[in-house]
């Protein structure tokens, strides 16, 4: 067996671009504009920043300081800086191997949908016609048929791989030159579309105005329960989004040149990862803001968060644009497409570095490994709602279950241990000297050792019990 040289990113640019790859994926999509038109619009906006600015950006920097300092994966990362930290390895390895078998489902779901609407737009038809598809009926027989969603899951998996056994250079880098551009271009250019169709703006101020309705309680006053409720959707949003706690960004850190500034690395996919969050909301709260109203739909109820709004109530929108409905739709699933593969791919990536360096095997062995593993979990998500459907788990399919336990349960487990290892085990001082290695300067390391210690172990075990509730159902927390 050989142990192979660790590859390293060809420029800071090129880890800022593979980090906001792997950020903006379809929490940004289907997440982000929800909870935004919810939750007060420009003053969720507000909110979300400010989070994104000091929690998000303490933890990002640590996850990828730690990362650099041991050149190693998250699994081996934290017993090599620590003694005795060696758990945190393991617990925040398995939330890419719960995460990777279902989020290929979810991405297979969207290659299907690529599939229809590319017949759709080149052919003018769908093979059942467009109002059809954007029946709720028509998603949830394709989900139901077992063997379709088991397929096209395994082909998002193999196209993933394909990727990673290129190469973090040749593979992750380069495919990020084409993807991340396209994804951009598309959302710049169907949020313009939308911006410019008759009615448009009433959603748009809809979105963006800042609106303190969402903070009054049914007497109309001030309510500190909803209060709490939009920072805690905020903070959560926040973590899935910035694929914090995920491993992603320790590995990703890890192949990081000493020279580059982790700081400013950190500003830009921040800076990205928003953007595309608030362009996502401009493309699609305008169109099902107008069908809301045209249709006398409540606009809450319209803007279902989740598989809902992208797979049911979009395409029911689409089919009101008649011709042009293949053809946003078209697009608009290329940019779904190309953002949950960017977001599949790292999490990839993170389990097989982590295979790598624990076996010390070679990537492609790890790659074929990982992604024979992933197809064959792959078959409890994307038979869940098939001819598994009456497995539940503690009352949940399976992929709601998967995702329930990475995301509520495990990840802020593992933010915790972050803020604990770093603002107290071995003290904010190391992680900013590895920001400074090479004369780099770190200018925000006050703020950062004030959140990292105090302000951001306070958050995330707010966030924990909060989503432990949520998904209890108890307190009134649901989101
Ligand atoms: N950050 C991604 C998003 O916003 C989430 C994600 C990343 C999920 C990587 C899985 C893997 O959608």
């Amino acid at each position: 067996m050989e142990q192979v040289k660790r590859a390293n990113w060809s420029s800071q640019l090129a880890f800022v671009l593979a980090a906001s790859a792997s950020a903006i994926g379809l929490g940004n999509l289907w997440r982000f504009p929800y909870l935004a038109a919810r939750y007060g619009g420009g003053t969720f906006l507000f909110v979300y920043v400010a989070l994104v600015t000091t929690l998000g950006f303490a933890l990002l920097v640590t996850e990828i300081a730690i990362g650099r300092r041991t050149r190693q994966s998250q699994l081996t990362a934290y017993s090599r800086l620590k003694g005795g930290w060696g758990f945190m390895g393991v617990l925040s390895t398995v939330v890419p191997v719960l995460i990777l078998p279902y989020y290929c489902v979810i991405g297979g779901w969207v290659l299907k949908y690529l599939v229809v609407y590319a017949q759709m737009a080149f052919a003018g038809a769908s093979p059942m016609g467009a109002a059809a598809v954007g029946s709720g009926e028509y998603f949830a027989a394709f989900i139901g048929a077992s063997a379709e969603p088991f397929a096209y899951g395994a082909a998002f998996t193999v196209l993933c791989a394909a990727v990673i056994l290129l190469g973090v250079k040749n593979g992750i880098e380069k495919s990020n030159l084409v993807m991340m551009p396209v994804l951009l271009g598309m959302a710049v250019a169907i949020s313009a579309y939308v911006f410019f169709l008759p009615g448009a703006l009433e959603g748009v101020k809809y979105y963006l105005v800042p609106n303190m309705d969402c903070l009054a309680g049914p007497d109309g006053r001030f309510s500190a329960a909803l209060l709490g409720k939009t920072l805690l959707g905020a903070m959560g949003q926040m973590f899935f989004s910035l694929s914090i706690a995920m491993g992603i960004m320790v590995t990703y850190g890890s192949y990081m040149k000493p020279g580059d500034s982790i700081e400013k690395s950190v500003r830009r996919i921040e800076m990205f990862d928003t953007a595309v969050a608030v362009l996502a909301g401009l493309m699609i709260i305008p169109i099902v803001y107008m069908f809301a109203v045209k249709t006398g739909t409540p606009v809450k109820e319209a803007l279902d968060a989740g598989p809902g709004l992208m797979f049911i109530t979009l395409p029911k929108v689409f089919a009101t644009f008649g011709a042009a409905g293949g053809w946003l739709g078209l697009a608009f699933f290329v940019l779904v497409a190309f953002a949950a593969g960017t977001s599949g791919i790292s999490v990839f990536e993170a389990c097989v570095a982590a295979t790598c360096d624990v076996m010390r095997i070679r990537r492609r062995t790890a790659t074929l490994l990982v992604g024979g593993a992933a197809v064959a979990l792959s078959a409890f998500p994307a038979l869940g709602y098939g001819v598994w459907a009456d497995v539940k788990v503690f009352g949940q399919p399976m992929l709601d279950f998967m995702d329930f336990l990475a995301n509520s349960v495990l990840m802020p487990l593992v933010a915790i241990g972050t803020c604990v290892l770093a603002g107290w085990g071995l003290r904010p001082a190391a992680i900013i000297a590895e920001c400074e290695r090479d004369g780099v300067v770190f200018r925000a390391k006050r703020k950062y050792s004030f959140v990292i210690r105090y302000l951001a172990p306070f958050l995330v075990v707010a966030v924990l019990v909060s989503e432990i509730c949520r998904s209890l159902g108890i307190g009134g927390w649901s989101i």
